[in-house]
Formats: C-alpha cells, sequence, structure tokens
C-alpha cells in the first residue's frame, strides 16, 4: 500500500529533476565589479577614513541583515549578495581583503567607482569628495593582476563556467558632474562616452575568456532623494506624474537605450558569449507607480528610509551613518534606504528579477 503510493510520488520526483537541473547554470565562480550598489566591503579596506565614506562604516549601515556596518551601503544585504546565495555561493570576499580565498568568487566593486577613467574628472575641471581612481578600468586591472593565482593555465575552461558581472556604472560619473555645476547638456553629452567605456570593458573582459556576463542599466536618478533635494525645481512641470525630475530621468532613459545597443553589438562580436542586459530603471519605477504591491507601505514612496531633512529625510551634510541620524523603524516599508542607495528589500526584488524574472534580457539562470 505504501509502496504503491509511493509510486507515483517518485515518478513526479525523477520527471521533474532533470528539467530543474537543466534550468539553474552551475556556475564555478562569480566574478564582480561595481560601485557602492555593490561594493561588499574594499571601500571600508581602501579609505576607512576618508569623510565621504565613514557614515556607511557607522550603524544603522546593515542593521537588517548583519546587525552591524560592514561597508556595503545599505540596510542588509545587497543584489550581489543575493543572486550569489540563490546560486549556492557564499558572500563574495572584496578583492582588497587579505588571505582570502577567492577561486569562488571576488568582488573588485568600490563605492563611488565610476566608468569613466579619473583623467576624464580631471580634464574637466570636476571634483568631488566621493571620487577615487577605482574606475571600471582599475577594477579590470585589479582582476588581471589576480587572474594567474586564480586559474593561472586553466583560465579558459574555469572563466567558460564563471558568472561575471557588471555593476551599475554611470551614475556616480552624471552625480558627480551635476555636483561639480555641469549643465544637464554636459552631462547628456557625455553619455555616449560613458556606455563607451562600459562596452570597452566587457570587451577587453570578453577577450580574456569571459563567457557569461551581467551587464545593468542605469537608475531614474530624477526618483533618487539626493537629486530630488539639491536639483528641486519652483516649475512644477519639471517633475513627473511620480514626482519625479524629469530631465535626470531621460538621461538614464538614452543611457540605457545606448547601453542595451552597445550589449547588442557585443552579442554579434562575440557569439560563444552569454551576455544579459539587466535593469535597475524599470524596477524602481514599478516600485514607485504601486509601492504596496511590493510591500512599500510607508506612504512616502520618494522619501528615504535613514537620514534628516524634508520633504525626502535627506541631506548630506547629515545624511545616514552621522551622528544622530536615524531609519526609520521598519526599512522593508521603503525602497530607498539611504537617499541614493536602495534597502535590502529593493535590492532582493530586483536580484531576483535578474535571476529568473522580467528585470533581465535573458535572465541570469537561462544563461
Ligand atoms: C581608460 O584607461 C584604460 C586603462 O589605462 C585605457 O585602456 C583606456 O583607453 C582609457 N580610456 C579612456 C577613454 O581614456
Ligand atoms: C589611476 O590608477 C591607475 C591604475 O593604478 C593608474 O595607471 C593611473 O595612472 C591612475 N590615474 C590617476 C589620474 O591617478
Ligand atoms: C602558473 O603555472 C606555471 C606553470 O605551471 C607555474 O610555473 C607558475 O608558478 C604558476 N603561477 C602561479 C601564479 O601560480
Ligand atoms: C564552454 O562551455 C560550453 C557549454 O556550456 C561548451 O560547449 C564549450 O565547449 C566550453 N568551452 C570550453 C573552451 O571549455
Ligand atoms: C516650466 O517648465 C516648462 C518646461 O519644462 C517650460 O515650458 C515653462 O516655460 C517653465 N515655466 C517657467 C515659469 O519657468
Ligand atoms: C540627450 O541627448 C539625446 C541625443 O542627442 C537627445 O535625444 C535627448 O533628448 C537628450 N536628453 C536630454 C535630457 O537633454
Ligand atoms: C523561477 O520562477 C518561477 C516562477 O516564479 C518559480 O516557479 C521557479 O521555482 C523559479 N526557479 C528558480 C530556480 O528560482
Amino acid at each position: 500500500m505504501k509502496a504503491l503510493l509511493l509510486l507515483p510520488f517518485l515518478l513526479v520526483l525523477s520527471s521533474f529533476h532533470p528539467a530543474i537541473s537543466n534550468t539553474i547554470p552551475s556556475f564555478n565562480a562569480i566574478v564582480s565589479f561595481g560601485s557602492s550598489y555593490e561594493d561588499t566591503g574594499n571601500i571600508a579596506i581602501l579609505a576607512p577614513t576618508a569623510p565621504a565614506y565613514r557614515p556607511f562604516l557607522n550603524p544603522p549601515y546593515g542593521e537588517t541583515y548583519f546587525h552591524h556596518p560592514t561597508g556595503r551601503a545599505s540596510d542588509g544585504r545587497l543584489i550581489i549578495d543575493i543572486i550569489a546565495g540563490n546560486l549556492g555561493f557564499p558572500f563574495l570576499p572584496p578583492s582588497l581583503s587579505q588571505g582570502q580565498d577567492f577561486s569562488k568568487g571576488v568582488n573588485f566593486a568600490v563605492s563611488g567607482a565610476t566608468a569613466l577613467n579619473h583623467t576624464f574628472f580631471q580634464q574637466n575641471n570636476i571634483r568631488n569628495q566621493y571620487l577615487l581612481n577605482t574606475s571600471l578600468s582599475v577594477q579590470l586591472g585589479w582582476f588581471e593582476n589576480m587572474k594567474p593565482s586564480i586559474c593561472n593555465t586553466t583560465c579558459v575552461e574555469y572563466f567558460n563556467k564563471s558568472l561575471f558581472m557588471f555593476g551599475k556604472f554611470g551614475d556616480n560619473d552624471y552625480l558627480y558632474m551635476l555636483f561639480s555645476g555641469k549643465t544637464i547638456d554636459f552631462v547628456n553629452s557625455s553619455v555616449p562616452l560613458v556606455v563607451d567605456s562600459i562596452k570597452s570593458a566587457a570587451e577587453r573582459l570578453l577577450k580574456q575568456e569571459a563567457t557569461q556576463l551581467v551587464v545593468p542599466g542605469t537608475r531614474p536618478n530624477g526618483c533618487m532623494p539626493v537629486i530630488l533635494t539639491y536639483f528641486a525645481s519652483t516649475n512644477r512641470s519639471d517633475y513627473d506624474s511620480l514626482g519625479c525630475l524629469k530631465v535626470y530621468n531621460n538621461v538614464a532613459i538614452y543611457h540605457n537605450a545606448l547601453l542595451s545597443d552597445a550589449v547588442k553589438q557585443l552579442r554579434v562580436e562575440f557569439p560563444q558569449a552569454k551576455i544579459s542586459y539587466s535593469q535597475f530603471y524599470e524596477p524602481i519605477i514599478d516600485f514607485v507607480t504601486n509601492p504596496y504591491q511590493y510591500g512599500f507601505t510607508s506612504g512616502t514612496p520618494l522619501r528615504a528610509c535613514c537620514g534628516s531633512g524634508e520633504p525626502y529625510n535627506y541631506n548630506l551634510i547629515a545624511g545616514c551613518g552621522q551622528p544622530g541620524v536615524t531609519a526609520c523603524p521598519n526599512p522593508s516599508s521603503f525602497i530607498n534606504w539611504d537617499g541614493v542607495h536602495l534597502t535590502e528589500t529593493s535590492y532582493d526584488i530586483i536580484a531576483n528579477g535578474w535571476l529568473n524574472g522580467s528585470y533581465a534580457d535573458p535572465p541570469i539562470l537561462a544563461l
């Protein structure tokens, strides 16, 4: 009787199992590049005392998941942490940490990093306390230096099974330009340069045996408290129906259109590679449009959880992580964590949308 009951169950299991193992790719390592949306501890090693970055190392950063600051610019885990976990990997060690095993994964992302080289900012007289010489191209140099200790003579086979992830590059470039007084037309005219530098970096990586790469677009800067606060307008027609500043979102739309075209060109150039274009713009707009659907029940979707100042709870000189500045009691009811970065809840929804949903083309699990 028992055996008879068990039989159909076993049949179901055995007919499902091959399908599942086919759909989950088995990566042997994850290699990540990026900025503060991806940094799992490099800035804490590189510039622990820099006034710009010190707040990231103070509570309440990290309060939700780690229960202490880790250098991650959120209340909890980042997209890269959630993707690594869902693919069966431990958290990726920051590349600048000592005595780590990097053979299963490594994260070269550094908060504040840009797509454009440092010289671009020097030549255009763009200064910013967050600006360091840690561009995407510098991070690729770090990767190339580390390569012999990861795979040496077996890199072709090794990287054939590795997942390479670019972070969200471009937003820092645009913020540094805007905060140094460059016009929106200057920013907009730099978009092709920024996208070209991401494309060149992808080419540099794909030429060295990388075969699976994720390339994300930028966020809607016009919906971020940092822009809404410092570039506020008295002209109501500068805002869209969500309350976001239109021109800054239009720069992101332009960037993302050029970048997704660049990804299409890369697929032609490197036919053996699988390249996913993943989104930040669309999920954030979805969250702001239908916050309750995603559990963002704060009632103020454009407001940061942690910070000070009205109406967006953002103030650069009294920001999250600075003395006396507090976080909202329930970060998971907020989209935005500190005015620039998102809450773990937002990152979790985006990460799952990249792995197995509609926020990446193709989804990572279909690579
Ligand atoms: C940025 O730096 C890299 C490495 O030094 C170099 O290959 C690349 O040409 C530079 N890009 C620009 C736009 O100067
Ligand atoms: C940035 O760092 C790279 C790599 O270490 C170096 O080659 C370059 O000269 C530096 N650029 C500036 C402007 O300091
Ligand atoms: C790479 O492999 C070669 C040949 O096996 C060996 O001589 C060399 O020391 C290795 N390098 C590293 C960094 O492991
Ligand atoms: C890379 O992996 C694919 C299957 O995923 C396989 O067809 C191909 O032969 C592999 N190439 C190398 C150089 O290992
Ligand atoms: C407000 O902005 C719109 C376009 O965004 C412009 O046409 C209009 O002239 C502006 N109004 C004022 C009072 O500046
Ligand atoms: C940015 O430049 C592109 C291409 O010239 C143009 O289509 C777009 O309208 C511009 N956007 C803004 C916000 O100026
Ligand atoms: C992918 O998403 C579908 C639908 O949400 C779900 O049924 C499936 O279990 C997911 N697969 C993995 C491997 O996460």
